[in-house]
């Protein structure tokens, strides 16, 4: 697992000023590009993980890791899309952004969710409103949500807080903290 970290950490592009004056982003794109930096991303995310049924992706860069992960894992991929890109019927869950509303949609019909555990994988965990809304809409379909698993946790933005508060007691792996 350090190893992975390093290889990315050492692949990682560093953005001053991005998105805000003030906010060094750190841009995971090359280390997706890279065989080694993808194949450490995913031995990172997949680290101490054991009876998965089924990974969801959560739009956009989490259908890049999702598939990778879920094929490592030798499960399939569910896509966990933004509002009003999916055929009907969907299920869907608005949820607060830190300006308006957003909209998470998966299926209605055609993939069975009742019982099976669910391992949702993004790129980054900053405030935790994504995961949860992930999170809540997957078990309102009959999922059991058994954890999450992100490149990036953010600091400072109480993410991991926001899923103990939200869904209780459900693992949080995090790659790297920054
Ligand atoms: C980013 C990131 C997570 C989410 C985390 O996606 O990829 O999905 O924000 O934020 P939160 O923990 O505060 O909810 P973004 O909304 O930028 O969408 P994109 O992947 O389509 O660019």
């Amino acid at each position: 697992l350090a190893r992975a970290r390093a290889a990315i950490a050492d692949r990682a592009r560093r953005v001053a000023d991005f998105p805000k004056p003030g906010i060094a982003f750190k841009d995971l794109t090359p280390v997706l590009a890279d065989p080694e930096g993808l194949s450490a991303i995913v031995t990172a995310l997949t680290h101490g993980c054991s009876r998965v049924d089924l990974v969801a992706g959560i739009d956009a860069r989490g259908f890049l890791l999702g598939g990778a992960v879920a094929r490592e894992l030798q499960v399939g991929v569910l896509a966990v899309r933004k509002g009003g890109k999916l055929p009907p019927p969907v299920i869907a869950i608005d949820y607060q952004l830190e300006y308006g509303t957003a909209r998470l949609e998966i299926p209605a019909d055609g993939i069975e969710l009742v019982g099976r555990r669910v391992l949702v994988v993004d790129d980054v965990l900053a405030t935790g409103g994504t995961s949860v809304a992930a999170a809540r809409l997957l078990e309102q379909a009959g999922a059991e949500v058994i954890g999450f698993a992100v490149i990036m946790e953010l600091a400072g933005l109480g993410g991991r807080e926001t899923i103990a508060a939200g869904l209780g007691d459900v693992p949080v792996h995090s790659v790297t903290l920054d």
